[in-house]
């Protein structure tokens, strides 16, 4: 029997590198985008058009989308939060992009630190810009963050998490990526809150998105395929961290996730471990940091 087919998005170029302190020039970044193309990842999340006051690590994404090297197979997206971050994007042409990621949260606090208004206002901005970007021939991704704990105000219910996933599925996201954004989750705990989710909205629909600050990002990717997601979102090298959830390490690696795949009922056929590894190594001693992730530091031992 052939093995399923998993898709993984790397959020490394984003998710990754928004939370870097130092500055990272446009050119870095563009080079990330592209090796990790060239290495096989065939979705990758480039940056952001948020405001600069918010997230300054993400001010040079127009330049950074000016010197991708698209590739045939690579889906290029972005991250927008209101109007003015779509007409950002629109305003640049001709553009790899083809498609944009919405976000907003399970809790209010969340929601409030990171794009400082409440869950329930932010589905009313972010309605006409998923509209909007829909009509431009746009695909539109929805974010739900924090869907196990906020570092805010603790234990998230899983009902909210239902709640907020259907209202951006019902703006016409073709997919919503659930957030664990501190890491906490346990296979456990996020089958509980998949199980819940899954009484309005079927799997296909569904993505993972597990930071990995307990180590537990793997592990809650193998409990999420038994509850039929097969979309999850992973970080080269590990890279990242949220600027509003503090204390919170990066994304599950991609290497990691590729490794544990290996010799599965699930694959990423088109994606190669050893190229990303390289890739992971590349990225870590350009920005000086510590390569997170276990397999990459394993396979290329130093
Ligand atoms: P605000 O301050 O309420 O916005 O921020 P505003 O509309 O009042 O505008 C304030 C200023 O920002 C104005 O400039 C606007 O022009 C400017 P001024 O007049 O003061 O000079 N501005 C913009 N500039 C560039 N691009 C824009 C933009 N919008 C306004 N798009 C806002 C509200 C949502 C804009 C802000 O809170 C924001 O940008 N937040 C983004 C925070 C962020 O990027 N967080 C990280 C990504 S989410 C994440 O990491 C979680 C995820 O990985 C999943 C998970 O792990 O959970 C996805
Ligand atoms: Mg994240």
């Amino acid at each position: 029997p052939t093995a399923k087919p998993i898709t993984i998005v790397e959020v490394g170029p984003r998710d990754g590198l928004q939370n870097e302190k130092g500055v990272i020039p446009a050119s870095v970044k563009a080079d990330l985008i592209n090796r990790l193309a060239r290495a096989g990842m065939w979705h990758i999340e480039a940056g952001s058009f948020v405001s600069p006051k918010w997230v300054p690590q993400m001010a040079g994404t127009a330049e950074v989308i000016s010197m991708i090297d698209p590739q045939p197979n690579t889906q290029y997206s972005v991250l927008v939060p209101n109007s003015k971050g779509l007409a950002d994007l629109v305003a640049i042409s001709p553009s790899p992009i083809s498609e944009i990621a919405i976000f907003t949260a399970a809790t209010d606090a969340f929601a409030l630190a990171n794009t400082n208004t409440t869950v329930a206002a932010s589905l009313e901005r972010l309605a006409p810009v998923a509209a909007a970007a829909r009509a431009q021939g746009l695909r539109v991704r929805g974010y739900v963050s924090v869907v196990i704990t906020c570092p805010y105000s603790g234990k998230v219910d899983p009902a909210r998490v239902r709640h907020v996933t259907q209202e951006l599925i019902n703006m016409g996201c073709y997919e919503v990526s659930l957030g664990d954004t501190v890491g906490t989750g346990t296979p456990a705990t996020i089958s509980t809150m998949l199980e819940e989710v899954g009484k309005s909205v079927p799997p296909e629909k569904l993505a993972g998105h597990y930071h990995d600050t307990f180590g537990m990002g793997v592990a809650n990717i193998f409990a999420s395929l038994k509850h039929g997601i097969r979309t999850f979102d992973a970080s080269v090298g590990g890279l990242g961290g949220c600027p509003y959830s503090p204390g919170a390490t990066g994304n599950v690696a991609t290497e990691d996730v590729l490794y544990a795949l290996r010799g599965s009922s699930y694959e990423v056929a088109h994606a190669d471990l050893d190229e990303v590894a390289k890739v992971g190594w590349w990225i870590s001693d350009v920005l000086a940091r510590q390569n997170t992730s276990r397999v990459g530091k394993a396979l290329w031992a130093r």
